[in-house]
């Protein structure tokens, strides 16, 4: 274990020894939020975000150009007069934001009452000029105020999430405990699932949303990312919610092969199946539940435009923009091209990612990049 990593396992440790198990959203804050030694809190620092995994900005350039042909396509379908503001939540490195902004400025797709706001409290990217940074109460303030798109890529996937699991007498939560003995493995505590049942109210709250489970099946819920819909919802006078991540409809999420639930921890691009392991030097993440994200958009006035894969939205994109004709023609071209497969590719980033595009009124469709490419 590094400094950083006991340090971090010593804390969330007292925190447990304190006040009994904790759930394993509060240990997902702290292992990866805890203010100068979390992952997201030491990324910049460490050594640069992304690292332990790969993230579509950083596969090429060709994303960015493409999401800012479908943000262009948005804005003049918000109508022309008033401000337009793109708002990124979870802007990370800034990998995303900079190509969007200098394909718009390229473009001359950017007038001078346009802005790109970046939310994210634990980048330790350097801002400087367009965009810029906020937080997430000026930003809900700006969604008040004229035509907006809130983008976010890989975003609710790194929010803190709650662990339950089915036993024949419904639903429990897996919390978080300690234990100091052989299998700590010489460094005193080791974190240890500790089941409580769910409070009732929660449990049936649950139940109406779930199918019939079998015992023992074990799925994560995200009471942050509903939440995060609902406010952006209720703020937003007039745009699009673009929000881009790995994750399932319900219907896909509670099949027999998943009953283990989501979650996973990357350490330097290996997937840990150890969620407790190298505390606050592993990224964790969930998959998004697409259902609950739509359903609490719908319950803040946000209708659902379209909910597509990453294979299918990038090629319709391309094929508007005229990316696939003819040969490439120089080296740069062939690198635009190869980073496109690798984003389109069934199996891979083309279908694990989806693309779920809502908005303040259904007039504001159809959409280039909601078009199924594949369906004359
Ligand atoms: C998996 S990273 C994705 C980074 C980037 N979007 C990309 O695609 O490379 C998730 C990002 O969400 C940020 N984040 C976490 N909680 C947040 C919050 N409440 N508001 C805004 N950003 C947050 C983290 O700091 C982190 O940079």
């Amino acid at each position: 274990m590094s400094g950083a990593n006991r340090r971090l396992h010593g804390l969330i440790a007292g925190e447990i020894r304190g006040k009994g198990p904790i759930t394993f959203e509060r240990f997902m804050e702290r292992a990866l939020y805890e203010p100068g030694l979390g992952y997201y809190a030491t990324a910049g620092a460490r050594h640069g975000p992304g690292v332990d995994f790969q993230t579509s900005p950083r596969v090429g350039s060709v994303f960015a150009r493409l999401l800012a042909h479908q943000i262009e396509q948005c804005r003049r379908r918000l109508g022309s007069g008033g401000d337009f503001t793109i708002i990124e939540y979870g802007a990370g490195a800034l990998d995303l934001a900079r190509g969007i902004t200098r394909v718009l400025a390229e473009q001359d797709a950017w007038p001078a009452s346009s802005r790109y706001l970046c939310v994210d409290p634990y980048s330790q990217a350097e801002i400087r000029g367009i965009p810029e940074r906020v937080s997430e109460v000026e930003a809900l303030e700006v969604l008040g105020q004229g035509g907006s798109v809130v983008l976010s890529n890989e975003f609710l996937d790194a929010l803190p999430v709650r662990r339950l699991v089915k036993h024949r007498d419904g639903l429990h939560e897996i919390c978080v405990g300690v234990e100091t003995g052989p299998d700590a493995g010489g460094e005193g505590d080791s974190f240890v699932d500790i089941e409580r049942p769910l409070a009732d109210d929660e449990a049936a709250m649950l139940e109406k949303m779930i199918p019939t489970l079998p015992d023992g099946f074990q799925f994560e819920w995200s009471p942050r990312a509903r939440a995060w819909m609902g406010r952006i919802g209720s703020a937003l006078d007039r745009g699009y919610v673009i929000t881009l991540d790995y994750g399932y409809r319900r219907n896909e999420r509670y099949r027999p092969e998943r009953a283990s639930g989501s979650l996973l921890g990357y350490h330097r691009h290996r997937v840990e199946r150890g969620l407790y392991a190298r505390v606050g030097e592993q990224d964790l993440t969930s998959h998004v539940d697409f259902d609950d994200l739509i359903e609490a958009g719908e319950g803040a006035g946000l209708v659902c435009l379209g909910l597509t894969d990453q294979m299918r939205f990038l090629t319709a994109l391309a094929g508007h923009l005229g990316l696939l004709e003819g040969e490439p023609g120089s080296p740069e071209a062939w690198k635009e091209r190869l980073a496109f497969k690798e984003l389109i590719r069934p199996g891979g980033m083309g279908t694990a990612f989806r693309v779920l595009i809502q908005a303040t009124s259904a007039d504001l469709g159809p959409l280039h990049g909601l078009k199924d490419p594949f369906v004359s």
